[in-house]
């Protein structure tokens, strides 16, 4: 049936066709994905994203974009601070960065802190219709990030000269259901790779 007046099937107004038709055409392994890495400050996202990156090129020959927490924060969100407001406008922009990618068939890894399920979900509900999805909650224990403190940013929040630390004065949320989890303290980063890479081939997203 064609809707009326116009040269077009009258499903093809329909989201929900367009988005069954795209989750299959072009075929999985061709349409592009984002890795959505959460996780505490200093559990390691970016030393796991920028290994997947280089892991990523290496395997498929197509472009990876890296939006890592602290690059998008000098760049992107530069105004913004870290209450729950702002934290919250960071990873939207972050997740709809990520969305245009992903919808150009293009790979995003993004690497945020990310604290707030709800937000998180959001971002997934901007992805997971215009390509594949998959986050990976970083899950290294709030110990060992302050053990190794990097950035020295555990002792000053402590001190009370940095406020609204997440893990320490501000909320961190957990995944309960994230595609994967990984603990630092149980995996190098490129073991932490290799799991990623893996579940990527498992969805068919590359490969
Ligand atoms: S968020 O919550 O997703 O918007 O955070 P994100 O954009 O990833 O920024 C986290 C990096 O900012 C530094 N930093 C802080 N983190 C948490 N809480 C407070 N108050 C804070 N102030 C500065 C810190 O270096 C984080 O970097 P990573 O790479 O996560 O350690």
């Amino acid at each position: 049936r064609l809707r009326e007046g116009l040269d077009i099937p009258e499903w093809f107004s329909y989201p929900e066709v367009v988005n069954e038709l795209r989750k299959s055409y072009p075929p999985r392994n061709r349409q592009g994905f984002t890795v959505f890495f959460t996780g505490l400050s200093g559990s390691g996202k970016s030393t796991i994203a920028n290994a997947l990156r280089v892991k990523l090129m290496e395997m498929i020959n197509r472009p990876v974009t890296l939006l890592d927490g602290d690059i998008v924060r000098k760049n992107l969100s530069s105004e913004l601070g870290f209450s729950k407001e702002h934290r919250n406008i960071n990873v939207l922009r972050i997740g709809f960065v990520a969305s245009e990618i992903t919808k150009n068939g293009g790979v995003a890894i993004c690497a945020p802190i990310a604290p707030y399920t709800q937000t998180r979900a959001e971002v997934r509900e901007m992805i997971e219709p215009v390509g594949g999805f998959l986050e990976v909650h970083v899950s290294t224990p709030l110990e060992e990030c302050e053990r190794r403190d990097r950035k020295g940013l555990y002792a000053k929040a402590r001190q009370g000269l940095i406020k609204e630390f997440t893990g320490i004065s501000d909320p961190y949320e957990a995944p309960q259901n994230p595609e994967l989890e990984i603990d630092t303290l149980d995996y190098s980063p490129d073991q932490a790779t290799q799991q990623i890479v893996l579940k990527l081939e498992a969805m068919g997203l590359i490969g």
